[in-house]
């Protein structure tokens, strides 16, 4: 009897363990329109109503395509840290005359660091557009807009770092480049985490 039953628990036991890890194993229901293809993809974000948000008008030319979805998220990402670059840029001829030379020096290296953050952007543009490869090749293109794109987020963070130390000024220049910053960092964290699914979906043989 007692050998009956925990040959039963066994049983049970296994067969839960079985089936918690296909459930886990298996992916989402496929989306059933481009909508909710977004959507569904962007629930794998950090910030997932940032993502739905400034993805959503892009549905008709995404389509179900994780390559394309990437690709525009990066595109969004470029037009906002360009934005934010000249906005920062504008910031630091107010700053150089406005008498804390440690506010001024956190304006002007943010500017360089979102300097290069376009620079990287850009670039993860360009490969997006021209990914050429299948299997290792492709995914080593890939893995350059990863590079890139962790930069770049790693240069927003950065940036709000080197803010750290300056008292809030007046102007509230400071909190302004800092709220701007986190904004900017949310759709780059997507970005990536958007390309890590596409990259995801590349099959080695
Ligand atoms: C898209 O699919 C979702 C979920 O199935 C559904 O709620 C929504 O109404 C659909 N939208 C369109 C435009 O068909
Ligand atoms: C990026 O977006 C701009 C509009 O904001 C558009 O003109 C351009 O064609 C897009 N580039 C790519 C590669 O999607
Ligand atoms: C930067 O300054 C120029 C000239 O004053 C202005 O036209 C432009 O709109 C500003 N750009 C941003 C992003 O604030
Ligand atoms: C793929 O594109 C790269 C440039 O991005 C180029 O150097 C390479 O020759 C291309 N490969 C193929 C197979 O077209």
């Amino acid at each position: 009897m007692k050998i009956h039953i925990s040959s039963t628990l066994l049983f049970f036991l296994s067969t839960t363990t079985f089936l918690t890890l296909t459930t886990a194993g298996n992916p989402p229901p496929p989306p059933s329109n481009d909508t909710d293809f977004i959507h569904t993809s962007c629930r794998t974000t950090l910030y997932p109503q940032t993502c739905i948000n400034s993805l959503s008008g892009y549905s008709s030319a995404v389509q179900r395509d994780p390559g394309r979805l990437a690709r525009v998220a990066i595109n969004v990402t470029l037009s906002k840290t360009k934005h934010m670059a000249k906005y920062v840029s504008n910031l630091t001829r107010d700053v150089d005359y406005g008498g804390s030379p440690r506010l001024a020096a956190a304006v002007h290296d943010c500017h360089s660091l979102l300097a290069d953050a376009v620079y990287g952007v850009r670039e993860s543009l360009g490969q997006m557009g021209t990914l050429n490869g299948t299997g290792e090749a492709l995914r080593f293109q890939i893995s350059n807009v990863q590079t890139w794109m962790s930069a770049a987020l790693t240069n927003l963070e950065t940036c709000t770092d080197g803010f750290e130390d300056v008292a809030a000024d007046g102007g509230g220049v400071k909190d302004d480049v800092c709220g701007r910053a986190v904004k900017v960092k949310e759709v780059t964290s997507n970005a990536l985490a958007l390309v890590n699914s596409f990259a995801d979906t590349v099959q080695t043989p």
